[in-house]
């Protein structure tokens, strides 16, 4: 077994190694280097994240790996290609796509994204998991991104692959990504053994911001303390440091993360229309009975409403917000003691 998985890495760095020299140094990578340099990939990115390219011919790696004795059941066993539906032989998995090697928390290379260089569907096709490669586990970039992680106990969390490269290129060096699958409660523990803090920091659009919101829990559970970078004009990371920079992105979007309260007040926004008076009223109660109202600490929960306040002066004052959390926080009191006592109403019905 053991030899088996080693097999099936060494298929994998053999296949990163293959798929790098070809963009650098064949004439059918050009066309893949293009892309990726009009993209604001430098040759140090591609070199330092062993970007590649895989070529449109449909059995170029699976020659290459025959030419080196390797046993080709076991490299399809392992997603690198597969069999012929006809005949004999094997094809190769990817074809005509730039090449993202991924690689596990030990560093070993165990799968592959591929990215089309046009608009083919999928945009991304990722290996399939196999025994060595389980997407609920892996965190893209974890392994080189680990040393930063410990020193700063912080890690930064990414939607896609060309965001924690790009981030990199602009001196964030704790940057990972899953694998376009959702985040699990495994990915989450793995980031607390290493780290404190998590700023998630996803794409600006409504699917980013969405799934932002969606992960609060289920990191907040592992015991993380969280950040929300936010992200403006629905940009993406690498698309925010195209346009305005890396010391820009560190400033103003890394560092400004904000806690989880603030995310959410924010977040909640985005179903409001701030222009209608009426609106106003409804974000303001909405706001304090789903946000403000669960905050524990009576500090952050009187500066959150002095916030509010001030904005929404037109609204209401800050007494009567506060009067409005304190009485919703004891009907909360009261549902939750009437809860605990859910097994006497439910014997009283039945008798
Ligand atoms: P670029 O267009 O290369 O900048 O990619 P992106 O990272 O901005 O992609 P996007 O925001 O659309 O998606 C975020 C992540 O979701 C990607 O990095 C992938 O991991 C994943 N993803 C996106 N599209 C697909 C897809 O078509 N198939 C799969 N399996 N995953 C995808
Ligand atoms: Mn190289
Ligand atoms: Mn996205
Ligand atoms: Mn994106
Ligand atoms: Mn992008």
């Amino acid at each position: 077994r053991q030899q088996e998985r080693d097999q099936i890495v060494k298929g994998h760095e053999f296949a990163a190694k293959l798929y790098h020299y070809i963009l650098n140094n064949s004439a059918e990578g050009k066309a893949a280097l293009d892309y990726l340099r009009s993209r604001g990939f430098t040759d140090s990115l591609i070199e330092t994240f062993q970007i590649g390219y895989a070529p449109p011919r449909w059995d170029v790696l699976a020659q290459y790996l025959e030419q080196r004795q390797f046993s080709l059941p076991l490299m399809e066993k392992g997603a690198l290609i597969a069999a012929k539906s006809s005949g004999g032989g094997y094809v190769d998995k990817f074809r005509n796509r730039v090449m993202f090697p991924i690689r596990d928390a030990r560093g070993n290379v165990i799968a592959f994204a591929g990215r089309t260089m046009g608009n083919e569907q999928p945009k991304y096709l990722n290996s399939p998991e196999t025994s060595l490669f389980r997407k609920s586990r892996v965190l893209y970039n974890f392994h080189a991104a680990r040393a930063e992680i410990k020193r700063t106990s912080r890690i930064v969390l990414f939607e896609g692959y060309a965001d924690v490269i790009k981030a990199w290129s602009a001196g964030v060096h704790n940057g990972v990504a899953t694998m376009g699958t959702a985040l699990t409660e495994d990915h989450a523990l793995m980031m607390r053994r290493s780290a404190e803090q998590v700023v998630i920091c996803y794409d600006g659009d409504e699917a980013g911001q969405a799934a932002a919101y969606k992960n609060l829990d289920i990191l907040a559970k592992a015991g993380l303390d969280i950040k929300v970078a936010l992200l403006p004009n629905r940009l993406d990371p690498d698309e925010y440091i195209e346009s305005f920079g890396a010391e820009k992105f560190r400033r103003d979007i890394i560092e400004a993360a904000v806690p989880t309260d603030k995310f959410k007040l924010i977040h909640l926004r985005r179903n409001f229309n701030m222009q209608d008076n009426e609106a106003k009223l409804r974000y303001v109660r909405t706001a304090i009975r789903e946000v403000i109202a669960h905050i524990e600490s009576p500090t952050v929960r009187e500066h959150h409403l002095k916030e509010l306040a001030n904005e929404f002066s037109s609204i209401s004052s800050f007494e009567t917000m506060k009067q409005e959390t304190n009485e919703i926080r004891e009907e909360q009191q009261k549902k939750r003691r009437s809860g605990d006592n859910n097994d006497f109403s439910w014997n009283t019905v039945m008798n």
